[in-house]
C-alpha cells in the first residue's frame, strides 16, 4: 500500500488525477473502474482540463462504472450515468459506446447484473479502479455487512439513503429503492486500485479500513488484501492514521 497525503482537497484532486492520467498515458487503451461521489469531482475537472491543454487523450479508454440506481434512467440528472456525463464523458474525447454503467432501467436484478458482469469480463479487466469511500466504510453500494465473495449485485437502499434522497425527486415514489452495484468480488479483482478520501468526516472509515481487522463490517477493509493499493488523502481524512503514530 501506498499513501500519498494532499494538503487539501484540491491537492487530492490533483494527485490522484496525475495517477489516473500516468495510467492513461503508459496504456492508451486502459480500462477505468470509476466512481461517482462528491470526491472525485475534483479529478475528474482535472483530467477535463489535461485533456484541454492536449495533455491526455481517451479515444481508446474504456471505462466501467462502480454502481447505479435501480430504476432511473441516464437522463434523470440524479442517475450516475448522468453524473459521469457531465463531470467527465461530455468533456472528454472518450467513446460513450466504451463506457458502462449498469443499467439502471433494467427490471431484472439478475439480468441487469448478470450482464454487468459479462461486460466487466469482457473488457477483460480492469486495470486502474478508483474508489471513495463512505462513513461507515462503505465502497460502491456495498455496506457493512456484504459479503466479500459478491460480484454485481442490487442491493436495497437504507432508509437513511432513501430519505436523504428524496429532496432530488418531486415525490417519494420516484426515490429509488435499490442500486446495481459492483460487488467487492468484482473491485478486488481490479489490478491497480485508487482511493480518495477527504474529510474528517472519512477519518474513522480510513483508519479502520486500512489498519484495522479485515471485516465485512468494514468493507474497505479487504482491500488491505489488495496487492497494489494507492490511497490518496488530505490530512483531515489521515488525522486517525497519523494520531495512531501509523503515518
Ligand atoms: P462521497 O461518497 O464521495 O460523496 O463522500 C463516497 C462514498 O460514499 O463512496
Amino acid at each position: 500500500m501506498t499513501i500519498y497525503t494532499g494538503k487539501d482537497y484540491q491537492d487530492v484532486s490533483r494527485k490522484a488525477a496525475n495517477i489516473m492520467s500516468a495510467q492513461i498515458i503508459m496504456k492508451p487503451d486502459a480500462v477505468l473502474g470509476l466512481a461517482t461521489g462528491s470526491t472525485p469531482v475534483g479529478m475528474y475537472a482535472q483530467l477535463v482540463e489535461w485533456y484541454k491543454k492536449g495533455d491526455l487523450d481517451f479515444s481508446k479508454v474504456t471505462s466501467v462504472n462502480l454502481d447505479e440506481y435501480k430504476g432511473l434512467s441516464g437522463d434523470n440528472d440524479q442517475s450516475y450515468r448522468y453524473f459521469m456525463n457531465q463531470n467527465l464523458f461530455d468533456h472528454v474525447n472518450i467513446d460513450k459506446e466504451r463506457t458502462f454503467v449498469p443499467d439502471g432501467l433494467e427490471e431484472d436484478s439478475d439480468k441487469a447484473c448478470a450482464q454487468y458482469n459479462e461486460i466487466i469480463r469482457k473488457t477483460g479487466g480492469v486495470d486502474m479502479q478508483l474508489l471513495g469511500i463512505g462513513g461507515n466504510g462503505h465502497i460502491g453500494f456495498n455496506e457493512p455487512g456484504a459479503a466479500f465473495e459478491k460480484e454485481t449485485h442490487c442491493v436495497d437502499l437504507t432508509e437513511s439513503t432513501i430519505k436523504a434522497n428524496a429532496r432530488f425527486f418531486e415525490s417519494m415514489d420516484e426515490v429509488p429503492k435499490q442500486a446495481y452495484t459492483m460487488g467487492i468480488k468484482n473491485i478486488m479483482a481490479a489490478k491497480k486500485i485508487l482511493l480518495m478520501a477527504t474529510g474528517t468526516s472519512k477519518a474513522e472509515a480510513l483508519y479502520n479500513s486500512l489498519y484495522g481487522p479485515i471485516t465485512p463490517n468494514v468493507p474497505a477493509s479487504i482491500l488491505q488484501l489488495h496487492p497494489d493499493l494507492t490511497v490518496v488523502a488530505d490530512e483531515d481524512a489521515l488525522s486517525l492514521i497519523r494520531e495512531k503514530g501509523l503515518l
